[in-house]
C-alpha cells in the first residue's frame, strides 16, 4: 500500500489543514495531487477497520468495531462517531478512521467530546490522514455544541503523544487513578 498518497511539502499541508468549521464529507487537499474524504462509517468498513487497528494494536476485534458503529446516535448524551477517511476518488477504500464519543457529565466534567480511537493505515500514514479525521470529527462535536475535545494516551507511547500535541492537545485537569483488582 505504498502508492497511496504522495507526500506534500508541509507548507502546502498547512494551507490544506481542514477549518474545524468544515463539513464532514469535502474532499480536502491533504497532499499534493491527492484529495481525502472523511464520511460516516458503514459496515462494509469495518473489515478494513479491523486490519488497520489490528496493524497497530497486533489484536483484531471485529465485534468491538461494529458494536461501536451499532452504537452511533444511539443517544444524544452518549453519542458515538465513527468517520473513515478515503481518497476522494475511491470512497470504499479505508484509509483510516477516527471514533469518538460525546460524553456527559463524565466524573462531574460537563459534555465534552472524547477521541477514543484513531488509527491510519501504516502505508498511508504521514501524510495528513489523521490530522483530517481530527479536524472532521472536532467539527462534529463543535457542531453538538462542544467546545472541548479530549483523548487518552498511554504516557510512554510516544507517536500518539507526538501526534496529538503537533494538533494542539495539551495536558488537562484530570489525571487517571487505578489499583489492580487481583
Ligand atoms: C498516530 C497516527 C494516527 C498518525 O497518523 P498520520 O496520518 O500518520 O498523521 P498525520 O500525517 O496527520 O500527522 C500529523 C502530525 O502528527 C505528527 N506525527 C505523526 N506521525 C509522526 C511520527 N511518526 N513522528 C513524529 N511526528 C509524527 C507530526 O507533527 C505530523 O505533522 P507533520 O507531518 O506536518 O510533521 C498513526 O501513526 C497511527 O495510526 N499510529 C498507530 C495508532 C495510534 O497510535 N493511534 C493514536 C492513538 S489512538
Amino acid at each position: 500500500m505504498k502508492d497511496r498518497v504522495k507526500r506534500a511539502p508541509a507548507q502546502a499541508r498547512e494551507r490544506a489543514r481542514p477549518s474545524p468549521k468544515e463539513a464532514v464529507a469535502e474532499p480536502q487537499a491533504s497532499e499534493a495531487g491527492t484529495r481525502l474524504s472523511v464520511r460516516a462509517a458503514r459496515p462494509a468498513d469495518i473489515e478494513a477497520v479491523t486490519a488497520i487497528d489490528a496493524a497497530a494494536t497486533g489484536l483484531p476485534k471485529p465485534a468491538h468495531w461494529l458494536e461501536l458503529y451499532q452504537r452511533q446516535g444511539a443517544s444524544v448524551a452518549a453519542r458515538v462517531i465513527f468517520l473513515v477517511a478515503t481518497p476522494a476518488e475511491q470512497s470504499d477504500r479505508v484509509l483510516g478512521f477516527i471514533v469518538g464519543e460525546i460524553r456527559a457529565w463524565e466524573f462531574g466534567s460537563a459534555p465534552c467530546g472524547w477521541v477514543y480511537a484513531l488509527s491510519v493505515d501504516p502505508g498511508a500514514r504521514l501524510r495528513g490522514v489523521a490530522e483530517t479525521l481530527l479536524a472532521a470529527i472536532a467539527a462534529e462535536f463543535r457542531k453538538a455544541g462542544m467546545t472541548k475535545m479530549r483523548t487518552m494516551v498511554a504516557r510512554d507511547d510516544r507517536l500518539p503523544m507526538m501526534f496529538f500535541r503537533s494538533e494542539g492537545m495539551m495536558a488537562g485537569p484530570y489525571i487517571q487513578l487505578e489499583k489492580d483488582l487481583e
